[in-house]
């Protein structure tokens, strides 16, 4: 008695139950479907034109698609893991519907390049996507950041104050990273829009097909070039998941410092009631849940591409079934960074800003130590003795527990006689901040400019 698998004929007896239920993808690869169902069209639609099938064949091929998308998007079609994996499961409801027709699809093809195409597919649409996610929530980036051109806030290295800043410029040191995560993108996508469509399983096929034909109706700018590659090649799948990566260690690390911000002990930012979440004991708690939650799920999008790196290391050419594991990671980093950018483009436009309280902090902590430094050197000095000198100043400061700028004018000279009494505009947070007034600078003109260019450059996307 033969098995009643598609690829049953050369087997005896049924697959034992186990193997049946470990070896099917149906549950997660079902997802591919409508990509599934395009390739087939495109293929099929090929095999017609080419005179590989006859064109009553062709189109009996094309209505049963068309039922069969109906079905599936009504909830109607009945997947089996006996059947194992997307393909199949619509392969066989074909011939179930059209009859003969259906068994003349897979001329010409084979589940190799079949899978490679669904994948690209949906990598493809993924990418446009995030892409989109990314630009909703840049938009909303530099929206604040125009609002908070004059606001000043400590800046930090080693979470120390380090020099003033403006909240606008920080802000857009975040959209500057969010930037290169959507050109990343756009580079990634350049390769992953290949057609493998038609190298059948390894080495090409002996049919007379058309690969540019259902590369073009697919949408794809090209056909991969060596038919080995094209089946057992992941590395667009890798790319994609490396660029959402990185993505997300960007996202992570500005949930990360909307934490520390939204703490009572900075109290910079307020997160809005509406995305905040409160404590089941703590009655007066108001959590950053989804910054925090961001920064959490940034380990999965780490860990898929690590689990594809790990997929693809041992494998010799051409198509293994190892492949077949590269669709979870792949669909959770999409899902994953897509749930995050979201979330966050609508959390971003809520935020408000505690500009007295970043201004105080920006207060504390010496942070125009280096404006000191500045205008020593204009007066004279060697940088690395001024330095010196305002080391010193901020030793006294520090004794006499008072900041640099709450020093008097004979305390300073104390420390250095070339200080004289305009040295206070140099103190003020204002003076520092505005005097970094050159391209790439924290000013606030330089903030306004960069935030025209940022607008101008997203609605050139
Ligand atoms: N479900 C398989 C996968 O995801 C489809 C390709 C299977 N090909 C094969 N020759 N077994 O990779």
């Amino acid at each position: 008695m033969g098995t009643d698998k598609l690829w049953g004929g050369r087997f005896s007896g049924d697959t034992d139950a186990t193997v049946e239920a470990f070896t099917a993808s149906e549950h997660f690869d079902r997802r591919l479907a409508q990509y599934d169902i395009a390739g087939s069209r495109a293929h099929a639609l090929m095999l017609q034109s080419c005179g590989i099938i006859s064109e009553a064949d062709g189109q009996a091929i094309i209505d049963g698609l068309d039922t069969i998308t109906q079905e599936i998007s009504a909830g109607r079609f009945q997947w089996s893991a006996a059947l194992e994996d997307v393909h199949m499961n619509i392969e066989a409801r074909l011939t179930e519907l059209v009859g003969e027709p259906g068994k003349k699809l897979h001329t010409a093809r084979s589940r190799n390049d079949q899978v490679a195409t669904d994948l690209r597919l949906f990598t493809r649409d993924a990418i446009d996507q995030l892409q989109a996610d990314l630009t909703a929530l840049q938009r909303a980036l530099v929206e604040l950041a125009e609002g908070e051109a004059e606001s000043i806030m400590p800046g930090m290295t080693h979470m120390q104050t380090a020099q003033p800043v403006t909240c606008g410029h920080h802000l857009l040191a975040w959209n500057a990273m969010l930037d290169r995560d959507w050109q990343r993108l756009a580079d990634c996508r350049r390769r992953v829009n290949i057609s493998p469509l038609g190298v059948a399983a390894l080495a090409g096929t002996g049919f007379p097909v058309d690969r540019n034909m259902t590369a073009a109706a697919l949408g794809f700018d090209g056909v991969s070039g060596n038919s080995l590659d094209a089946v057992s090649d992941r590395d667009f799948a890798i790319e994609f998941c490396a660029a959402v990566a990185l993505l997300m260690v960007h996202l992570s690390r500005m949930a990360e410092e909307l934490v520390l911000w939204a703490s009572q002990h900075l109290g910079f930012v307020d997160l809005g009631d509406a995305f905040c979440t409160g404590s089941s004991i703590m009655p007066q708690k108001k959590n950053p849940d989804v910054a925090e939650l961001v920064r959490g799920r940034s380990g999965r999008a780490v860990g898929n591409l690590a689990s594809l790196l790990v997929l693809m290391k041992g494998q010799p050419l051409a198509y293994n079934r190892d492949n077949q594991e590269d669709k979870q990671p792949l669909f959770d980093s999409f899902d994953n960074a897509h749930a995050c950018l979201v979330v966050l483009a609508a959390m971003v436009p809520n935020m408000t800003f505690d500009r007295q309280r970043m201004r105080e902090a920006a207060g504390r902590g010496h942070a125009t130590a280096t404006d000191l430094a500045d205008y020593l050197v204009r007066r004279g000095l060697a940088f690395r003795d001024a330095h010196e000198a305002v080391g010193k100043a901020v030793q006294f400061a520090e004794s006499v527990q008072r900041e640099l700028d709450a020093l008097s004018l004979d305390e300073l000279r104390g420390v250095c006689e070339l200080i004289d009494k305009d040295v206070f505009e140099v103190l003020t947070l204002e003076g520092a901040v505005h005097s970094r007034n050159h391209v790439g600078g924290t000013s606030p003109d330089q903030v306004r400019q960069a935030v025209a260019e940022a607008r101008q450059a997203l609605a050139d996307r």
